[in-house]
């Protein structure tokens, strides 16, 4: 595993959860995120073999997002931030109301963004560093009840592909992943009974995803859709 510290904000459960475990099999140092302390203290539990720093943080609030002291977290510097953290709805367009889509938009594009610019300073300084974007299939092809969700998602993949030219002289890598099903918590509860025998599992995506940061060298996979095997729900 390459030095640095990784960075995986939403990694409270689901594929975030699956990502630290992942990681710290293989001995990375990581700072996890998210709103639900309390989980990230039993995930941190768990993770024995590696040094782990666990941090409440909501992305939805760009002063906490300001606020947050990451120099100190990264004494070795920072490896790479895995922007993870997403909600969504399965609802019509119709039917969303504003402040559902604003708080939406506020998560997985605009915090996110804000975290990004947290850590591009230190890896311009480092000269190096992985991003690494869980976006989604919705960013790319037409699901239906999940536009405010996929609008954000397709706003990150695009401003992550300006970015990563901008960013190319300085090594820094820009990964976005577009996954498919995944059986985690974000789905409703009906949805998994009914097919999570035919989702990725997040342990799954969370190795792929690992392979890609340690294995790249001088190639990047830069654009990576992840689907089950048996196709989309
Ligand atoms: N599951 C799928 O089928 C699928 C497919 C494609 C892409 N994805 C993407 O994968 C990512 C992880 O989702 P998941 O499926 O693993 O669902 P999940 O279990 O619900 O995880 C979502 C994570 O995001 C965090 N989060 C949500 N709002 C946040 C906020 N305001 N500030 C900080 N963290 C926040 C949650 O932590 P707290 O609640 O503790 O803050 C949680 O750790 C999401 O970006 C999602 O869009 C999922």
């Amino acid at each position: 595993m390459k030095k640095g510290v990784i960075w995986i904000n939403g990694a409270s459960s689901g594929i975030g959860e699956a990502l630290a475990e992942s990681f710290a099999s293989h001995g990375a140092s990581l700072l996890l995120t998210a709103r639900r302390y309390d989980n990230l203290e039993k995930i941190k539990g768990r993770l024995t073999d590696t040094q782990v720093a666990i941090a409440k943080l909501d992305i939805g609030s760009l002063p906490e997002i300001e606020a947050f002291d990451l120099n100190t977290k990264c004494e070795y510097g920072i490896g790479c931030l895995i922007n993870n953290a997403g909600i969504t709805t399965f609802t019509p367009a119709e039917a969303d109301p504003m402040d559902l889509i604003r708080q939406i938009v506020e998560v997985n594009l605009i915090g996110t963004i804000a975290c990004i610019k947290k850590v591009l300073p230190l890896m311009i300084e480092q000269n190096g560093g992985t991003i690494i974007n869980i976006l989604t299939v919705a960013a790319k092809k037409v699901f239906t009840n999940s536009s405010a969700y996929a609008a954000s998602k397709a706003g990150l993949a695009m401003y992550s592909k300006v970015l990563r030219e901008e960013v190319r002289k300085y090594n820094i890598r820009v990964v976005n992943i577009y996954p498919g099903a995944t059986a985690t918590p974000i789905w409703p509860e009906s949805v998994l009974q009914k097919h999570s025998s035919r989702m990725m599992q997040p342990e799954e995506l969370a190795l792929m995803i690992r392979n890609l940061y340690e294995n790249q060298g001088s190639v990047v996979s830069e654009e990576v859709e992840l689907r089950p095997l048996k196709g989309d729900l």
